[in-house]
């Protein structure tokens, strides 16, 4: 969508002005388009870490920070959140609309056909040492992925890149699953066609060899909730990367497992794995003032981890959400959890906190989740390959849809040059 609106920018140096059309979306700030603005003007813009650039165009995710709406596809987080399946949220993120009951049988066999990965691929996990990082595992498994695709897929072609969606997302939870199976010194499991997608997961992650596996309903429902939850979230520094990946021409595999490098950081995916190692840091109630007073001090680099979001500065509606489904599966599972106790705490005396109203620091989704995939008894260093998994889905849909794009060119930000200015070499007697 477009407007007649315009601004126009003027040199004060030199009088010189460029007029730059205003682009307008269905929600959302407008946005200045600035393309002309180097060839008019000779100037770049300035944005480091992008918090005023829109990258393109999308109608894949709206999300509206401050009102703390989520949408994916047009449809509300929470009712997503109630009414669907992480299967059919993949596929409205994929092909835009929700399926039908046909489309959805065909999505989720597809899914199905293509949950296996060649055998070869079981025995690169071997190379990693026992305790290696799951996300560095995740990270090396999925860009080996790509050696198996990348001569026959041709990112061009539409029904290729439908192919790959499908085998992005039915293979994920194999991938995932046997990063815990090798370090736990267990077989690796096929999956089971007669499960459901979540189920399957479990299976692949907890069943014993000599024994039937029966999931638990509550955890199969409540992991489904956190990969609905974690599908996609907009342009955010993994979608991003994948996106400047993709805009190389290269492989989709290669485009997520860049993806996974980027969501290990502890400032976006990690961030769960640390809320878990902050709460019990913490350790009990009387202590959380010190943890709150050290987030505050200038001079200590300590934040409140799962607190503090570059985009919504309102409660994360994700976090609403799992907060109940936490307290919920808890409850069911009847678990004792006194990290729970103390988040709760903790987001009640930060909530009242000047330091934190005054910066509109709320809970992100990231600081309940890791106590519901504590409780499912996944480890703490898998937490962020478990939103890989789930993100996978936003990632290849938001593949997808740059490859579509009539504007489709290499990514390339420019820079503010701030180093020496050219000079000669000394040899190195001389220095
Ligand atoms: N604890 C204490 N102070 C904080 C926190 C926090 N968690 N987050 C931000 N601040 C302060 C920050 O010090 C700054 O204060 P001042 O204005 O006095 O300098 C102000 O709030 C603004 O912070 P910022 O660093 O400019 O905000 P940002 O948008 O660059 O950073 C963030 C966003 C998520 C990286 C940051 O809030 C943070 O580090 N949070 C903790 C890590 C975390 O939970 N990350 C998960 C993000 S959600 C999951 C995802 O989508 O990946």
């Amino acid at each position: 969508m477009s407007s007649t609106r315009s601004v126009t920018i003027t040199d004060n140096a030199t009088g010189k002005s460029v007029e730059c059309p205003v682009l307008e979306g269905e929600y959302g700030a407008p946005v200045i388009d600035i393309r002309t603005l180097y060839r008019e003007l000779g100037m770049f813009t300035f944005d480091v870490g992008y918090g005023s650039t829109a990258s393109c165009r999308s109608a894949i995710t709206y999300l509206d920070g401050e009102e703390g709406i989520l949408l994916h596809r047009g449809y509300p987080i929470e009712q997503l959140a109630e009414h669907s399946s992480f299967v059919e949220v993949c596929y409205l993120l994929v092909h835009g609309e929700l399926p039908d009951a046909a489309q959805l049988a065909d999505w989720e066999h597809a899914l199905k056909m293509h949950g296996m990965t060649h055998e070869h691929l079981s025995r690169f996990y071997s190379g990693y040492r026992y305790d290696a990082h799951p996300m560095s595992v995740l990270t090396g498994v999925v860009g080996a992925v790509a050696s198996y695709y990348h001569a026959n897929t041709d990112i061009a072609s539409e029904e290729d890149r439908m192919l790959t969606a499908r085998r992005v997302i039915g293979k994920m939870p194999g991938l995932v699953a046997k990063i815990y199976r090798y370090a736990s010194g267990l077989p690796f499991v096929y999956p089971d066609n007669g499960r459901s997608y979540v189920e399957n997961f479990m299976y692949m992650m907890y069943s014993w060899p000599t024994e039937p596996y029966v999931a638990n309903p509550v955890a199969v429902r409540a992991l489904e909730l956190l990969m609905i939850l974690h599908a996609d979230h907009e342009q955010n520094a993994s979608t991003s990367t994948v996106r400047l990946a993709g805009s190389a021409e290269s492989s989709p595999f290669a485009c997520v497992a860049a993806g996974i490098a980027t969501l290990w950081g502890k400032s976006h995916g990690g961030a769960n794995e640390a809320v878990v190692q902050m709460l019990e840091e913490i350790g009990d109630v009387k202590n959380i003032r010190q943890f709150v007073d050290r987030a505050k001090d200038k001079d200590d680099p300590f934040r409140l981890m799962g607190f503090g979001h570059r985009v919504y500065k309102n409660y994360d509606p994700r976090a609403k959400i799992i907060r109940k489904a936490c307290h919920d599966l808890l409850e069911e599972m009847h678990l004792n959890q006194p990290l729970f106790e103390i988040a709760m705490e903790l987001e009640r005396i930060a909530l009242e906190d000047e330091y934190f109203i005054e910066r509109k620091l709320y809970p992100n989704v990231d600081f309940y989740s890791g106590l519901i995939y504590q409780a499912l008894n996944i480890p703490t260093a898998m937490f962020t390959c478990m939103f890989a998994l789930a993100r996978s889905a936003g990632w290849i849909a938001q593949w997808t849809e740059l490859m579509r794009d009539p504007e489709f060119r290499i990514g390339r930000p420019r820079q503010l040059y701030v180093g020496a200015a050219q000079r000669d070499y000394v040899p190195l007697a001389e220095r």
